[in-house]
C-alpha cells in the first residue's frame, strides 16, 4: 500500500467498500468484505476469509480476461483483500448470460425443463433495483433510460458492445473452465465507463458470479448457490461453502497455462525474412510460440524433411506456415511428408502472383495444403487450428473478432454524423 494511497471511501456496498486514491483520480481501490449475503441482502453472514478467497477469484478471472485481449477496470492487487482499478461509473445493470436454463429462467418461463441447453447463449439484462428484486429489462428500456455515465450515453451502440462483449466473456471463461472438467451453467457481469468515457467490464467477478457444476453435474456444484439454498445456516454449512469457494480459486491457477502451442514459419529463402516477421508478430499477438526456419525444399530436400523430422519427433501440436516465392515447392513436399498442417503463405510479388500462386494451389493429389495470401491471414488460419485444443489462443481470436465489431461500430457512429 505504500505506492497507493487510500483516499475518500466513495461508496461501500454488501460486500465491499471503494476508495479514492489520493494520488490518481482515474484509480480506485476496492476492498472486499468478510461478509456473504444473499436474496438482496436479506439472508447475511460473515465469513472469514471471504474477502481474501473473492479478491483473488476476481483478480485471476480478470486476469484471464487481459490475458485473452479484453481491457477490464481491474489493474493489479494491492494487498490479500484489496485491488486497484480503474474508477468507473457504473452502468446499473446486470448482464446474464445462460448456457442451460436453471434457477430464475425456470420460473419466468414455466414448460422449460432444467437443463435446457441454449445455442448460442442466451443473454439477460436485470436492472440493479434491490428495493424491487432487480426486475428483468428489455434492450428497449435500457436505451430509453439514456444512461450518462462519465459523458458517455448509453444508446444502441453502447447496448451492442456490452452485450457482445458479455457473450465473450461467457464463451471465454466458458472454454477455460471446461480444462478443469468444470460446466460453466450461466453468469453475469457489470459494466462500468472510466474516466475517459470508455466501455469495460468492472465490478468483480467471483464465485458469486456463476454456477459452475463440476463435470456438469449440479449436484457437485460449487458455487454461491450452495449459500443460496441453505434455509437454516450453521458453522458446518459456511465452511463448506468457503471451502468450495477455496476450490474454485485455486483451480483458476491452472485456467492460464504458459504460452505452448508452436508455429514453425519455415522459408525457402533468408530474402523472405522480412514477410516471415510479419506472419511471426501476428502469431504472436494471438499467443502463439513462433519459430522461424531457413529450408529450401528444391535445394535441399534431406535438409527440409530432417526439419520436419524435429517437429515431427519433439513436439505435439505444431502448424507449419511455408513461406516461398515463384515456384512453391516447400508446403507441398512438407505438406505429402507430415500429417501436421502446412498452411502456404508466399510472398507474393504483384506482378508475378498470378503465375506463382498456381504452384501452391495446384498440387498433386494426396497433397492437402492450404494457401493464404496473407501474413496475417497465415497467423489466423494457424491459431484457428491451434484454438481446437488452446482455449487461450481461441480466447484471442474471439477477442479479435469482438474488437473488430467494436471498431467498425466506432467507426460507423463517427462518420455517420461528418457533414460533408
Ligand atoms: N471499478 C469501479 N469503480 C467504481 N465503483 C465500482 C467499481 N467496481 C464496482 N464498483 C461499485 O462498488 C459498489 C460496492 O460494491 P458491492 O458489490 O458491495 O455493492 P452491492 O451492495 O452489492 O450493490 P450492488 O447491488 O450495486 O452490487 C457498487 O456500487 C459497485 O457498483
Ligand atoms: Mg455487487
Amino acid at each position: 500500500m505504500t505506492e497507493y494511497k487510500r483516499g475518500a471511501l466513495i461508496i461501500e456496498g454488501k460486500t465491499k467498500k471503494v476508495y479514492n486514491l489520493q494520488n490518481d483520480p482515474s484509480l480506485c481501490l476496492l476492498e472486499s468484505k468478510d461478509r456473504i449475503t444473499s436474496g438482496d441482502g436479506v439472508k447475511s453472514h460473515d465469513l472469514k476469509g471471504k474477502a481474501a478467497i473473492s479478491t483473488a477469484t476476481t483478480a485471476k478471472v480478470f486476469q484471464l480476461l487481459n490475458e485473452a485481449g479484453l481491457k477490464t477496470a481491474f489493474v493489479k492487487v494491492v494487498d490479500d483483500t484489496t485491488f486497484l482499478a480503474r474508477k468507473c461509473e457504473m452502468v446499473p445493470i446486470e448482464w446474464v448470460t445462460r448456457r442451460l436454463a436453471t434457477g430464475s429462467f425456470l420460473k419466468r418461463h414455466q414448460g422449460v425443463p432444467e437443463g435446457y441447453r441454449f445455442h448460442p447463449p442466451l443473454q439477460e439484462t436485470f436492472f440493479k433495483d434491490d428495493a424491487n428484486h432487480d426486475p428483468q429489462w428489455s434492450e428497449q428500456q435500457l436505451i430509453s433510460a439514456k444512461f450518462k455515465l462519465n459523458g458517455l450515453v448509453i444508446g444502441k451502440d453502447e447496448y451492442d458492445i456490452m452485450q457482445r462483449t458479455t457473450l465473450v466473456v461467457f464463451e471465454v471463461l466458458e472454454r477455460a473452465w471446461a480444462t478443469r472438467n468444470c460446466a460453466l451453467i450461466d453468469m453475469k457481469i457489470e459494466f462500468g465507463i472510466d474516466v475517459n468515457g470508455e466501455i469495460m467490464v468492472a465490478d468483480i467477478i467471483d464465485s458469486d458470479s456463476w454456477r459452475l457444476w463440476p463435470s456438469g453435474d449440479k449436484r457437485l456444484m460449487k458455487d454461491k448457490q450452495v449459500y443460496r439454498n441453505l434455509t437454516t445456516v450453521t458453522e458446518k454449512d459456511l465452511d463448506t461453502v468457503k471451502r468450495n469457494f477455496e476450490w474454485v480459486a485455486n483451480q483458476l491457477d491452472y485456467l492460464v497455462p504458459p504460452v505452448s502451442s508452436l508455429v514453425v514459419i519455415l522459408m525457402g529463402s533468408p530474402s523472405d525474412e522480412e514477410h516471415c516477421k510479419k506472419i511471426a508478430n501476428h502469431a504472436k499477438a494471438l499467443r502463439l510460440n513462433v519459430q522461424l526456419r531457413v529450408s529450401s525444399a528444391h535445394k535441399g530436400t534431406e535438409e527440409t524433411l530432417r526439419i520436419l523430422a524435429e517437429y515431427e519427433g519433439d513436439y505435439e501440436k505444431v502448424v507449419l506456415i511455408a513461406v516461398a516465392g515463384r515456384s512453391n515447392g516447400l508446403g507441398p513436399v512438407l505438406s505429402g511428408n507430415t500429417c501436421l498442417p502446412v498452411i502456404n503463405c508466399p510472398p507474393f510479388k504483384p506482378e508475378n502472383i498470378s503465375q506463382d500462386l498456381w504452384s501452391s494451389i495446384n498440387v498433386p493429389s494426396g497433397i492437402g495444403c492450404t494457401t493464404v495470401a496473407y501474413p496475417e491471414s497465415a497467423a489466423l488460419a494457424a491459431a484457428q487450428v491451434h484454438a481446437l485444443h488452446d482455449h487461450m489462443v481461441w480466447a484471442r481470436l474471439r477477442v479479435k473478432q469482438l474488437m473488430n465489431f467494436i471498431a467498425l461500430k466506432q467507426a460507423d457512429a463517427k462518420l455517420k454524423n461528418l457533414v460533408l
